[in-house]
């Protein structure tokens, strides 16, 4: 599979510089603050990494479940932040590997000691952007279900262009998808729910799911961005499309 290498992340970090990486990939849906990464985060990410973490960078394209015990269906977390619904994810479905994807590495130090802690098998971690993760890395019709909830709902309208449900990412939602793959979107911020299911409207291949059960029969756990959305007295909204 062709591989365009300087635009991942980790790569980016120690060969290209901020002006670049805006310059290969703008309107990029986070904002890396490396400077929070306290020594124990630091430490907690060196020595875990080995035993959950995926490597991108040496591969032509991944093959994902060379990395757990035992094949069975792929689910990729996008955004897991600080884990805890990809912890409860795992835990309550033993029957499926998930792929956690994230930016912000102090989150994947505490999350792999988690991991580790409590002697959870069926995840590992990839440590990149997604978007160019999908495109460059994982195989057409190999994900059984992509969850992205509580992205970054970036709410001012000159920063619209930075939302990850965007063309750029559905387009290889709908390629990594197989069939019957499930795209689970949730959000608390109405504005990104309507414009959420108007970019997912024009995928005709994915399809909203009408019907109140879960076609992979996943039910998202509480998290603390659900709990700060009730807070602030937004609606939830849980967005569900079948390929
Ligand atoms: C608001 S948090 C939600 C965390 C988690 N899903 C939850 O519900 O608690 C959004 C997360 O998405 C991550 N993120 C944003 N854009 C990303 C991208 N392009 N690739 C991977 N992670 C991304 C951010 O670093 C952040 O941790």
């Amino acid at each position: 599979m062709h591989r365009r290498p300087l635009l991942l992340k980790t790569q980016l970090q120690h060969a290209v510089t901020e002006t670049e990486i805006e310059h290969r990939r703008p309107n990029r849906s986070f904002v890396i603050r490396e400077g929070r990464f306290t020594p124990a985060q630091r430490k907690a990410f060196d020595q875990y990494w080995p035993d959950y973490g995926i490597a991108t960078d040496k591969l032509p394209a991944l093959n994902l479940q060379q990395y757990f015990a035992v094949e069975q269906p792929l689910v990729l977390d996008i955004g897991f932040g600080a884990g805890d619904s990809l912890l409860s994810l795992a835990k309550q479905r033993p029957d499926l590997n998930f792929v956690g994807v994230e930016v912000y590495r102090p989150g994947i130090g505490a999350v792999m000691q988690r991991l580790h802690q409590q002697e959870i098998k069926n995840v590992r971690l990839i440590n990149e952007d997604v978007v160019p993760l999908l495109e460059d890395c994982i195989a057409s019709a190999s994900i059984t279900g992509l969850l992205v909830w509580f992205p970054d709902p970036w709410p001012k309208k000159r920063h619209h262009k930075r939302r990850l449900i965007r063309p750029n990412f559905l387009d290889q939602v709908q390629r990594v998808l197989g069939p019957q793959g499930v795209l689970h979107l949730a959000s608390d911020w109405q504005p990104y729910v309507v414009d959420m299911q108007e970019q997912v409207a024009a995928y005709p291949e994915l399809k909203p799911q009408t019907s109140a059960s879960h076609p992979l029969a996943i039910s998202r756990p509480d998290t603390r961005f659900q709990q700060r959305g009730l807070r602030l007295g937004h609606t939830l909204s849980d967005l569900i499309y079948r390929r």
